[in-house]
């Protein structure tokens, strides 16, 4: 039997810092509201000649010299992003491919918004397990400043750039194996967060630019509900199903969207401070970037050792939502 596992983590936080003051000078708004109703004190912002693809190549070097493995091991590489470089085509893996000198593998992205890097798992998982492919590249990289409308004060200042990626190879011990990835989607609730123009529904026109209509727009306090709710249902199915409890759990990685969904969310598992990954307060919501993000941040602070139980935990447009619970299995 074949096996996926994780076996590396990397990460780029571009060095620009936009920090809650910041903000107090283009929208009305203070340092003390954002801090109480989010945690979030400063996000990171890309160069202007930085796009997604230059990011997440970044992340996915660390990642690869993490691993271990030669880059041309890799032989597929999936993108998780809502902020393409280009709208539609060609997509941003493909550009990654070419950043890294890979001009000859498979390599597409998905779309589930700040699931992103959870359904990546999950896909890599599966094509590992299938004996499709050995040396799967998963990738979250986004760059939301291209998509924000520095009008709008409820939604502007949750957003960060970053990348994060992570190598998952094929393994025959089952104690490397990761465990289990659950993902799901209710397109129900398509209008709590979206970019309403730009694409087929609203092609590109003068209104679409006008309105500023393939910018993000989010509700944010219903959208605030259904986070807490769906991620502590979620992780509640994946323990039961696995029969574990929060003791297992070595290393909770939310999320990071709000510092309240997170410690509402941890609070209600059981799994505390000590356990939780936050990293909201430094980088804000990085969207499919803001778990592997965490990751490594945790990973660089000497915290996720060989063997950890590791939970991830995630959420957004959609809705789409997902858990994956694994042992981080760097190579022996
Ligand atoms: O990553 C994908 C999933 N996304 C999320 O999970 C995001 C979830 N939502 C949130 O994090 C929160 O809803 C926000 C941080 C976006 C907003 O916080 P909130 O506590 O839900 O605020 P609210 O929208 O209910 O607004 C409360 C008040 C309003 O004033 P009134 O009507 O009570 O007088 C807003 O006008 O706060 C006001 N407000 C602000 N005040 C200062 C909204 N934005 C701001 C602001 N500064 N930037």
């Amino acid at each position: 039997m074949t096996y996926a596992a994780f076996r590396s983590i990397g990460a780029y936080i571009p060095s620009k810092v936009m920090t809650n003051a910041d903000f107090e000078k283009i929208i009305d708004t203070t340092d003390e509201w954002i801090t109480k109703r989010t945690g979030i004190k400063e996000r990171r912002i890309s160069e202007k000649d930085e796009a997604s693809s230059d990011l997440g190549a970044r992340a996915a070097e660390q990642a690869i010299e993490r691993a271990g493995i030669s880059k041309e091991e890799i032989d597929l590489i999936i993108c998780a992003t809502v902020t393409p470089d280009y709208l539609c085509m060609p997509s941003t893996a493909c550009l990654i491919a070419s950043k890294l000198g890979l001009p000859n593998l498979m390599a597409f992205d998905i779309s589930a918004a700040c699931t992103g890097f959870v359904y990546a798992l999950s896909i890599a998982k599966a094509f590992i397990e299938s004996g499709m492919k050995k040396n799967v590249l998963i990738i979250g990289a986004e760059t939301y400043t291209s998509i924000l409308d520095y009008t709008d004060r409820g939604t502007c200042f949750i957003f960060g750039d970053g990348a994060g990626a992570a190598i998952i190879s094929a393994t025959d011990k089952k104690e490397e194996a990761i465990v289990d990835v659950n993902c799901s989607s209710d397109g129900n609730y398509d209008d709590l967060i979206k970019t309403p123009g730009g694409g087929s529904k609203n092609p590109c026109s003068q209104q679409v630019l006008d309105e500023k209509m393939a910018c993000i727009r989010m509700k944010g306090n219903e959208t605030f509900k259904l986070a807490v709710k769906t991620l502590t249902a979620d992780v509640k199915v994946m323990l039961e199903k696995h029969n574990l409890s929060n003791e297992d759990i070595q290393h909770f990685i939310p999320h990071q969207a709000n510092y309240r969904i997170i410690k509402a969310v941890g609070d209600a598992l059981g799994l505390g401070d000590d356990k939780t990954v936050v990293t909201v307060d430094k980088y804000g919501n990085t969207s499919a970037a803001s778990i592997p993000m965490a990751m490594n941040y945790a990973y660089e602070q000497g915290r996720i050792k060989a063997g950890d139980t590791v939970l991830f935990d995630a959420f957004g447009a959609g809705l789409t939502w997902g858990s994956a619970l694994f042992p981080f299995s760097p190579k022996k």
